[in-house]
């Protein structure tokens, strides 16, 4: 890309899912790919950031020029999350980071008896990866994701303002043939003072208008 206006400017993305354990063989996961994260990564990259995709368990193959770091948990993404914030301009939460952890992880693989036949699990939450980052006292322009199945604009707007986003990209998982593990999307973007809709097309296409719009919000605020 000739375009080179993001020249200088450090990009954080998170990207993926995350693992929480629940025994040596075992854990809690989802659906998310790493798509939509790695086209955001790649977008900004081919705009001349500088990029950190901070990816977890994905079969994808890191786009080029980009600087990858690896995580399972919520937790490592959250310590890899903070590290890398402090040199960050802008700090994307794409991942689809488990909300909660197993709260006492075995360490010998859990056996099925023949007594028990139900079991349960206890789990703690998580720490909230993008609303630390927005906490920050150097805070990067922070946007979030907002994975919803109903109610999206008024759930999205509710994590705007309650994790102190500068941007929020909304989308709707429950509909077929986008979200979760496909090829394209659709977002519904609100900031404080407006919005804008990126409607269905690949995931490369839209990552490159979601970075030329955060570009564009960065020079208004
Ligand atoms: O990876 P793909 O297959 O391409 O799919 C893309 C996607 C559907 C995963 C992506 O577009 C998406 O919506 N990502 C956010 C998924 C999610 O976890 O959304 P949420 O509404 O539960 O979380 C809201 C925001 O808080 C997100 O920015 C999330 O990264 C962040 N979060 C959530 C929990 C937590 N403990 N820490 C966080 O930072």
């Amino acid at each position: 890309n000739s375009n080179q206006s993001l020249a200088g400017q450090h990009w954080v993305i998170t990207a993926g899912p995350t693992r929480e354990a629940i025994d040596p063989v075992r854990y809690i996961s989802n659906h998310s790919s790493g798509k939509m994260g790695f086209s955001i990564a790649s977008a900004a990259q081919s705009f001349g950031a500088t990029v950190t995709l901070i990816a977890g368990p994905v079969n994808l193959s890191t786009p080029s020029n980009c600087n990858r770091i690896d995580v399972q948990s919520a937790e490592d993404m959250h310590q890899a999350a903070i590290d890398q914030a402090a040199s960050a301009d802008v700090f994307i939460a794409c991942a689809a980071v488990a909300d909660y952890k197993v709260a006492q992880v075995s360490e010998h693989k859990i056996k099925k008896t023949s007594t028990n036949d139900a079991m349960s699990i206890a789990l703690v939450k998580n720490p909230d990866i993008v609303a630390s980052v927005a906490a920050l006292a150097k805070k990067p322009f922070t946007v979030g994701f907002a994975a919803e199945t109903q109610d999206v604009e008024q759930y999205a707007k509710g994590k705007l303002v309650r994790k102190n986003l500068d941007m929020i990209a909304a989308n709707d998982v429950a509909k077929q043939g986008q979200g979760f593990n496909s090829d394209d999307n659709a977002l519904k973007v609100y900031w404080h003072s407006g919005n804008k809709d990126l409607p269905l097309t690949d995931k490369k296409q839209l990552a490159e208008q979601l970075v030329v719009l955060i570009n564009d919000r960065m020079q208004n605020d």
